[in-house]
């Protein structure tokens, strides 16, 4: 049975998140510069986009540039962002009816860069298949503090009652309000650590880490960690005798 096969389309994730790792390591290991690795990581993201809106996946967020990213060489960053303009054609999202969405400061990256991102995003709000969101100039330590801090203000000028501050609060105030949280959060590039990604949203999110460097990652390998993920059982606190019984007895 092919991959795919294996596939349970009843219950394919809603919300995929995606650490993209080990773009310059792939480069290294063929003689070539970290660039190259970032160039065919690109490509990547265009066919897993696009994989995923195929299968039915609603929510697909990638981890593209962390905040923390800006420490790298400068070359490498205006590598990555002449790479992110380049990137950024709305007619592949139009022709694959994907929503454009973008999380981060995107206010420190090149003026170029985020006229781009403006107009993807506008011509693309209507597209409903599927919502591709790249983290850009993202963490989410710096997500975090920046909304505490204009909730904090808010509490300040008497528009925000400390008690109105619930979970669901929080997250309508975050940048991600527009997406659920994600179901599975799949790190590429052999590392198990989660750098700063989405820390409050994957509170209950399913993990898969994989040794392919992202720029080998293909739809086989997104079939395996969704097949992974089908095998496990959420039980988000409760017992596996509840979560049985609730499936089979559905309120
Ligand atoms: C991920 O690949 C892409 C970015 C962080 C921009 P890396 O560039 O981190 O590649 P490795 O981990 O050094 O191999
Ligand atoms: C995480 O990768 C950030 C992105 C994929 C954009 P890094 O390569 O920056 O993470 P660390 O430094 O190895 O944790
Ligand atoms: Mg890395």
């Amino acid at each position: 049975m092919t991959l795919i096969d294996q596939i349970d389309k009843e219950r394919i994730p809603a919300h995929i998140a995606i650490i993209m790792d080990g773009n310059g390591r792939w480069a290294q290991a063929k003689g070539q510069p970290r660039t190259a690795g970032h160039a065919q990581g690109v490509e990547v993201v265009k066919n897993i986009a696009a994989d995923a809106a195929r299968i039915g996946v609603k929510f697909l967020t990638l981890y593209a540039f962390s905040t923390e990213n800006w420490n790298r060489p400068t070359a490498e960053i205006e590598a990555l962002m002449k790479l992110i303009l380049d990137y950024l054609e709305e007619e592949t999202f139009m022709k694959n009816n994907i929503r454009f969405r973008v999380i981060g400061g995107v206010d420190l990256l090149p003026p170029a860069v985020q006229k781009r991102l403006n107009d993807c995003i506008e011509h693309t709000a209507a597209n409903d298949r599927m919502t591709l969101t790249i983290a850009l100039s993202y963490s989410s330590r710096w997500e975090l503090t920046h909304t505490m801090q204009k909730m904090a203000n808010d509490v300040k000028k008497g528009i925000l009652q400390p008690e109105d501050i619930t979970e669901d609060f929080i997250s309508s105030r975050l940048l991600t309000n527009f997406m659920p949280d994600p179901d599975l959060l799949i790190r590429t590039g052999g590392e198990l650590r989660i750098s700063n990604y989405l820390l409050w949203q994957c509170a209950y999110s399913e993990f898969y880490f994989c040794d392919t460097y992202w720029p080998d990652f293909d739809a086989e390998c997104l079939y395996k960690a969704i097949i992974d993920f089908q095998h496990r059982q959420r039980r988000f606190g409760k017992t596996g005798d509840q979560v049985r019984e609730e499936a089979q007895n559905p309120s």
